[in-house]
């Protein structure tokens, strides 16, 4: 297979209308214009995208929440959430999604602390669950008629402590 150089950057807001093009050709769960303006105003730096040659062929784009423990004492946790990851069919098994992955997670890290990060996936996505395996998370929790058709959404975490 053919390697390609790309680069993986934080998103511009002239690039998010791009975004959504690539979110709607790709995956069935779309959102209006001001929901990537949102993410982009306030978690721009865990809002990335893959650029070859002067095009975007993939995004990743994240949320910071707040979960509360209550053992010991109570207290909030930072917890990340990944909302929605692409990449264009003709530029996948490049290891573009890996790069996306791994440059989010780390900046979430670092950036905010996270105790873990979040997502959920359609249970029949057996693509994405075995691409999110390798990168070590796990089901956590299945979510009966999550999507709009009626679909069960596995939650998949990743622990970092
Ligand atoms: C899930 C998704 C983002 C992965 O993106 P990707 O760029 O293909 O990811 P990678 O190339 O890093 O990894 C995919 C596979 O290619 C393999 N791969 C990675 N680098 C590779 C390389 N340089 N050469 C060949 N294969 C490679 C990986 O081993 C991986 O195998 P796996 O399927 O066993 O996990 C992409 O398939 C996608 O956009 N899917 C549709 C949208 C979707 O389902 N999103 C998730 C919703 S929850």
């Amino acid at each position: 297979m053919k390697r390609i150089e790309y680069t993986i950057k934080e998103v511009e807001h002239s690039e998010l209308a791009r975004v959504k093009e690539i979110n709607e050709l790709v995956l069935p769960e779309n959102y209006p214009f001001f929901f990537y303006e949102t993410l982009y105003q306030n978690y721009k730096d865990v809002f990335l995208v893959a650029e070859t040659g002067n095009k975007i062929v993939g995004y990743v784009m994240c949320r910071i929440e707040r979960d509360v423990v209550f053992q010991p004492l109570p207290r909030f946790k930072k917890v990340g959430h990944i909302v929605s990851i692409a990449v264009l069919p003709e530029y996948r098994n490049k290891g573009i999604g890996t790069a996306l992955m791994n440059e989010v997670l780390s900046r979430m890290r670092r950036y905010y602390d996270v105790e873990y990060v979040y997502l959920e996936v359609r249970v029949s996505n057996e693509g994405a669950i075995r691409f999110y395996r390798r990168l070590g998370f796990k089901i956590t929790n299945r979510v009966k008629g999550y999507y709009r058709d009626g679909e069960d959404a596995y939650i998949m975490t990743l622990y970092f402590q």
